[in-house]
């Protein structure tokens, strides 16, 4: 009944709070892959306008795969990081030429793409097809560590596994997009990495770093 309660404050707090961000507004799984991909290094202020002109040139997933090079670096200018968008064009070309244009729903198959790794596949799977897999980014890991009291180093890469067996034992099954999205959501816009707000938190009640005043001290991260 404890984590039933916690899925409960969690998801009413993402529908009443969430954010209206574009690439909510459908679950086509080629959107819901370019946006993760973009948001993986950037913040979601400047994803935004970068995600519209990206979708306006390439409104379908067989449209971008035969977009030559030139094209797909210059709707990247200025967001950096440019192999992201190198390996999410190697990777859409793949789909088109050898999945029908259809985003895998596998996760062997998913993981296989260039540049799709535990986090990119968890959100595709989860928010595109509702599949109960994790996505555990760094702001996840953050929320996690406070609600469970986890003082595993977060810059650690081995650390990711503890933290994705976790939020499978927490995952809201009916319905494990706004789940995922719910933890992301609650990372930045409230349980933020220094002053969180957990006098405005609506899970509160349910983190063991609230209860012993050490959300300051957490996540446990190594300087690197
Ligand atoms: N950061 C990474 N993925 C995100 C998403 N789907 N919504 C908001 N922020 C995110």
């Amino acid at each position: 009944p404890k984590v039933e309660e916690f899925q409960q404050d969690l998801i009413s707090w993402f529908e009443a709070e969430q954010r209206d961000l574009p690439w909510r507004k459908d679950n086509d799984p080629y959107k819901v892959w370019v946006s993760e991909i973009m948001l993986q290094q950037t913040r979601v202020e400047t994803v935004i306008p970068y995600f519209q002109r990206f979708l306006e040139k390439f409104p379908t997933i067989e449209s971008f795969a035969e977009a030559d090079e030139e094209s797909i670096l210059k709707i990247w200018e200025g967001l950096g990081y440019y192999s992201r968008v190198r390996n999410l064009h190697s990777a859409i070309k793949e789909v088109v030429a050898n999945y029908g244009g259809k985003v895998p729903d596998q996760k062997e198959e998913i993981l296989k793409l260039k540049g799709v790794g535990p986090y990119t596949a968890g959100a595709v799977l989860s928010i595109a097809y509702g599949i109960p897999e994790p996505a555990v980014d760094g702001n996840v890991m953050r929320v996690l560590s406070r609600i469970l009291l986890i003082t595993e180093d977060i810059a650690v890469p081995a650390s990711r596994k503890t933290f994705e067996a976790c939020a499978r034992a927490l995952m809201f099954e009916p319905n494990p997009s706004y789940f995922n999205q719910a933890l992301m959501e609650l990372g930045a816009l409230v349980c933020t990495p220094t002053s969180p707000a957990c006098l405005l938190c609506p899970v509160q009640k349910h983190c063991s770093a609230f209860e012993k005043g050490v959300q300051d001290q957490l996540p446990v991260k190594t300087r690197k």
